[in-house]
């Protein structure tokens, strides 16, 4: 029987190539990215969280998920699992690209983050890096969390995309409010030169897997018409406490 494609420990994660990956995704404010960051952004602050413990699982080379945590933590945890987006983490951690500015200009058209006058400060002073896996992560330890277009495209196999919404799911306090996306019918995704694999999620399986580890669960579907990226029909972000 033919394979569907790697499972996420045969791919090499090590040669992703993050500068690649911003410029092409998130070098522009794209439309469909300030709508997730708009609701997630308010998901949060009418959570009323104040000093919690916070993760962004499989962070990547992406900033935006953990800057709707920001004046919320007392710490921020990205986990991430490939070296190279380790090390990109942890420069932007220090001191991020002006490139995220846009990204934080929309967090403050809400007073929750308005509040907060230097989130590049907070960011180093609240953010840490972790080389981990999301399927290692500890149970029951943040107080909130997001997880920004992993589950889908860490591999081509289903299975891994539903273990890895649970993984999170379990990894958050009972009662947490968290925010997952993911693209829906992704094809695989290109990195500079390098292939990525990924799995063509429907909405269905993906709501069901988070409904299955939360309460309160609400879903939004961002399809922009013409896409505005390459393999994927659109994107669905859902938000909701976790059962515990
Ligand atoms: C499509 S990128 C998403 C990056 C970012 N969260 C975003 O919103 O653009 C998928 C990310 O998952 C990471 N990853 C792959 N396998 C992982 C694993 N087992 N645990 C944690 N992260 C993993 C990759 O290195 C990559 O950064």
């Amino acid at each position: 029987m033919q394979s569907p494609g790697p499972v996420n420990t045969e791919v090499e994660w090590d040669r992703f190539d993050p500068q690649a990956y911003v410029r092409h995704n998130y070098a522009d404010l794209r439309s469909d990215d300030r709508e997730l960051l708009r609701r997630t952004r308010d998901f949060f602050a009418a959570a009323k969280l104040t000093d919690a413990r916070c993760v962004d699982v499989g962070s990547g080379a992406n900033l935006y998920p953990a800057l709707t945590l920001l004046p919320f933590a007392r710490a921020i945890d990205l986990c991430e699992l490939s070296t190279s987006n380790v090390r990109w983490l942890r420069t932007q951690v220090d001191g991020y690209d002006e490139l995220w500015d846009p990204y934080w200009q929309v967090c403050v058209e809400h007073p929750a983050y308005a509040a907060l006058s230097d989130p590049r400060q907070r960011l180093a002073q609240v953010g840490q890096v972790c080389r981990t896996s999301v399927f290692d992560l500890p149970q029951h330890t943040w107080d909130a969390g997001t997880m920004f277009f992993v589950a889908c495209s860490i591999s081509a196999d289903r299975a891994e995309a539903e273990h890895a919404v649970a993984r999170f799911l379990r990894a958050l306090r009972p009662g947490a409010p968290f925010a997952v996306a993911v693209m829906l019918g992704s094809v695989g995704y290109r990195v500079g030169l390098r292939s990525f694999p990924a799995v063509a999620l429907h909405r269905a399986e993906v709501v069901a897997g988070i409904a299955a580890g939360a309460y309160d669960v609400t879903v939004h579907e961002e399809r922009p018409r013409p896409p505005l990226r390459d393999g994927y029909q659109s994107m669905l972000l859902t938000t909701g406490r976790t059962r515990g």
